[in-house]
């Protein structure tokens, strides 16, 4: 794992978006794993403007999201599907046959998590996964307890994420669906490589736990420290409960595959 702090929100999601460019570039056919929420927009509009300005083709790009609510159809609102067409897949050339999302209406949720996972296996796996992290910890909608080695299932989510996604459901926590169909952290764990996107105070304490603290299944996101290549981005806010913050600024500071990117 290796931590790279940069001074803002807007520098960090430039450098995300920098590095998916970058995977793109070598390699046109790239399959993505996507992730929704707040952290993700500005990713995404990095990524769009790219592309207006033609640094950016993604005619032969794939990509398979994390998760998806259980009981909302693509054009609710309120689903991530909605939210990728709307932040991000109708504003770049990307074929829409090839982006994925679990089916939340599926009739069949058990049949629709193995046929998602059979998907990513028959594409050869993702080249490149982008995360976020929730407050309680979760990548994807892997909550507490989620086994380290699950693959994609419905999974309950937690009161602390009904709150926090609650902010982005006009009726309030009411609205939010009680559970969503998530690839599971074995899922991720086996993608090429993985970047982890934090920013903002309000992530601080769980960054902390997840870098810096022992593996366990009550926080999925410390499951990362045993991808074998996995990049964690933070702003300063977000990096500020991390202990040894020297150490990896020094890291940054002396490895030359970063140097594009300073
Ligand atoms: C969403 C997802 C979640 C979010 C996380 C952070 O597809 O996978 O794990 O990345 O809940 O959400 P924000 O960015 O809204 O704080």
């Amino acid at each position: 794992m290796e931590v790279i702090v940069q001074s803002d929100q807007q520098k960090a999601s430039e450098l995300a978006a920098a590095l998916i460019a970058q995977q793109i570039g070598a390699k046109p056919k790239t399959v993505l794993g996507l992730a929704t929420g707040r952290t993700m927009e500005s990713v995404y509009d990095c990524l769009s403007k790219w592309f207006e300005s033609k640094q950016l083709d993604f005619a032969e790009v794939s990509t398979f999201n994390l998760d998806e609510y259980i009981g909302l159809a693509g054009d609710d609102v309120n689903s991530y599907r909605h939210y990728m067409n709307e932040k991000l897949f109708s504003r770049i050339n990307i074929d829409p046959k090839n982006t994925h999302l679990p089916n939340g209406m599926a009739e069949d949720i058990d049949q629709e998590c193995e046929h998602y996972e059979q998907l990513i296996d028959d594409i050869n796996g993702l080249d490149l996964q982008l995360l976020g992290i929730g407050r309680s910890g979760h990548i994807g909608f892997n909550e507490p307890l989620s086994a380290l080695r699950s693959r994609t299932r419905a999974k309950g989510l937690t009161p602390q994420t009904l709150e926090q996604n609650a902010e982005l459901f006009p009726g309030g926590i009411e609205e939010v669906p009680k559970r969503a169909i998530t690839m599971g952290v074995g899922t991720i764990l086996d993608s090429k490589r993985c970047i982890l996107l934090a920013t903002g105070q309000e992530k601080a304490s769980i960054i902390a736990k997840a870098v810096e603290g022992p593996v366990t299944s009550m926080i999925s996101a410390t499951a990362l420290q045993l991808h074998p290549r996995c990049t964690v981005i933070v702003d300063e806010e977000a990096a500020s409960d991390l202990e040894q913050l020297d150490y990896y600024r020094w890291i940054f500071a002396n490895e030359p595959e970063w140097e594009p990117f300073r």
